[in-house]
């Protein structure tokens, strides 16, 4: 199963995926690149030390969109992996609707939150603020609606008193960590299945 990975921050998440790979928890996946719209992103850093091909794709910044010119590039680009799987591991872009059908029921997400509950930026913050006692983070199927896809797994974190918006933050990416690699292994198998 081919695996290509966008991401703008600092590639937590994608690190934790190709932990995972290494220690060869994920089955018959082949993580096939790592992209990101930001051409200093720790995300491509990560890569490179997996010795997995790290590309920036040139982007607005400025923009949470992508142009339709910037969306051929990411399809071109994606297309020479032969992706059967797109992860989303803090891409801070929204993907048009047409690169979504493309690669429909392929791309999945992980978001800090329990979704349906606090959808959309900052949402860790959020939930706090808003004194949650459980929140946790999801990974979903991407569809053109924002972090509103089908559900794939959910796992819960805690809110003691005694948290803080960091030690939340924290506990939450810890999940995220296990989470994510957890759900691609499964991937993975269901895929294997389907193509013996
Ligand atoms: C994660 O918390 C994820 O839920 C959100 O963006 C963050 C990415 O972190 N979508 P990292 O770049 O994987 O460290």
């Amino acid at each position: 199963m081919n695996c290509v990975i966008l991401g703008s921050g600092k590639g937590s998440n994608a690190e934790a995926i190709l932990k995972a790979w290494n220690q060869q928890f994920l089955g018959n996946t082949k993580i096939k690149a790592i992209l990101s719209d930001k051409p200093d992103a720790q995300i491509l850093k990560v890569a490179d030390s997996f010795g997995i091909p790290a590309r920036h794709i040139n982007m607005d910044q400025d923009s949470a969109y992508i142009s339709s010119e910037e969306s051929k590039t990411l399809f071109e680009i994606i297309n020479e992996y032969s992706p059967n799987l797109i992860v989303l591991a803090g891409f801070m872009k929204i993907l048009p609707v047409n690169f979504i059908y493309k690669f429909k029921g392929q791309i999945i997400n992980i978001h800090p939150s329990l979704l349906p509950s606090f959808k959309g930026l900052n949402a860790i913050k959020r939930a706090f603020d808003h004194g949650v006692k459980i929140t946790g983070c999801t990974v979903h199927m991407v569809t053109e609606k924002i972090d509103d896809g089908k559900i794939i797994a959910q796992a819960p974190v805690r809110v003691m008193e005694t948290d803080s918006l960091e030690s939340v933050t924290q506990k939450i990416q810890a999940a995220e960590h296990v989470l994510l690699p957890t759900v691609i292994a499964k991937i993975s198998q269901e895929y294997s299945h389907h193509t013996e």
